[in-house]
């Protein structure tokens, strides 16, 4: 067994021995464990997509499913935005739990019955036509709204009377993946003058869509949930490539990160929290945890070498056009003309937008091991 496996197996011991009947509640402990699940139902974006962009008629044919995506784990490209696993890969394969079946990949119960993963590369928290009225064009027709429908005809097809529904929701884990991203970015990107006001003003509807779907989840059963938040914004090679500026204070002195990116990505954090705790109340036999994207990046980003990454942490490995962030949409990742760095294990950035399979392993990592909720700093290395 390799070491990371070791170390999740040893946190998800501990976790399921220090929880044990509590299973109500609590923002503290992930209720991760081998047995306690019999499947995955996951939700999100391109951080979460293992195959679905690559089917769905607008995005077929993408990037994602060419060399060298996945180049690091998997045969050949399996439509993930990764070199390698994304972090739910990782949280399937600590919960010993089969690979979830991207929804547009199957159709039938057997196919269905150990998982399903709903997340969509490029998807948008909110429905196409909301963004356009707010004059934000958004490229993938796919929302959390989508997603959810698409959830509930899975549950109809793998159970109709109500109460084997329930029992299925009750040994399932939900895994909302990260969502929003996508609204944000091209709201940074309008031509507007104000677009920072633009995408804050995005923050209340997003935070209330991901509500929404957790209500409905939680309404037709579910008693495990994870909701993931978002990643920091301004860390993004892509978002330092495309829209940099002399503004003072723009960029962050650690990280060398965007602040006003980052700070959005905060806002919604702390607004999808305050959700999150009120359910909580409202819930409290639903375990809701909150899986944190921000505070590892970040981590990572400033201090690279403290975690075994490489000295430029906001450079793409995969794509082109040098400079500190090598990113360019010409040499995007998996165009003829992109090239690929020699280890991707010491980037943090795949391809610009998306994370190594490195920087993943170090985030699920973390997630997990923060469910332990450490009296003491626990080393991680990579
Ligand atoms: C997604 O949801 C919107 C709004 O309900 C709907 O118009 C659209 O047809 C859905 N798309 C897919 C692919 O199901
Ligand atoms: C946007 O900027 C232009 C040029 O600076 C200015 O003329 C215009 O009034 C601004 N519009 C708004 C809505 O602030
Ligand atoms: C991207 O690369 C193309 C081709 O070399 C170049 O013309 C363009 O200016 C570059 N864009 C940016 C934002 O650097």
């Amino acid at each position: 067994m390799a070491p990371f496996s070791r170390l999740l197996l040893a946190a998800l011991v501990l976790v399921a021995a220090a929880t044990g009947e509590a299973d109500a509640g609590g923002s503290g402990t992930i209720l991760y464990g081998p047995a306690r699940y019999d499947r995955v139902f996951s939700f999100g974006d391109s951080l979460t997509d293992t195959g679905n962009s690559a089917i769905l008629p607008a995005t077929a044919g993408g990037p994602f499913t060419k060399a060298p995506y996945a180049q690091t784990h998997f045969k050949g490209p399996s439509g993930r935005a990764s070199d390698g696993r994304l972090v739910i890969d990782f949280i399937v394969e600590s919960l010993r739990l089969p690979q979830p079946t991207p929804y547009l990949a199957g159709s039938t119960v057997s196919e269905f019955q150990h998982g399903v993963n709903f997340a969509v590369g490029g998807a948008t928290a909110l429905d196409m036509a909301f963004l356009k009225s707010k004059g934000i064009k958004s490229f993938v027709p796919i929302a959390i709204s989508n997603q959810t429908t698409w959830f509930n005809r899975v549950l109809q097809l793998l159970a109709s009377p109500p109460n084997q529904q329930r029992k299925i929701m009750a040994r399932s884990l939900f895994y909302f993946g990260e969502i929003g991203f996508n609204d944000y970015s091209f709201a940074l990107m309008t031509l507007t003058n104000d677009t920072m006001g633009l995408a804050k003003s995005l923050v209340p509807h997003i935070v209330g869509v991901i509500r929404s779907a957790l209500i409905d989840a939680i309404a037709a059963g579910a008693r495990t949930m994870v909701v993931t938040g978002m990643i920091p914004i301004g860390c993004e090679p892509e978002m330092l490539a495309l829209l940099p500026s002399s503004k003072a204070n723009y960029y962050d002195q650690a990280s060398r990160c965007i602040t006003p990116f980052n700070q959005l990505a905060q806002l919604h954090n702390r607004e999808l929290n305050r959700m999150l705790s009120q359910l909580r109340r409202a819930h409290p036999r639903t375990s809701i945890q909150y899986g944190d994207l921000y505070n590892p990046v970040v981590a990572i980003v400033s201090s690279p070498r403290k975690y075994g990454f490489g000295g430029k942490p906001l450079a793409a490995c995969c794509g082109g056009g040098g400079g500190p962030y090598n990113f360019n949409f010409t040499f995007f990742c998996g165009m003829p003309l992109s090239t690929t760095c020699a280890d991707p294990s010491r980037s943090v950035s795949w391809d610009g937008i998306h994370f190594t399979e490195a920087a993943n392993k170090f985030v699920a990592r973390s997630m997990l091991i923060r469910g332990l909720e450490a009296s003491e700093p626990i080393q991680i290395s990579k």
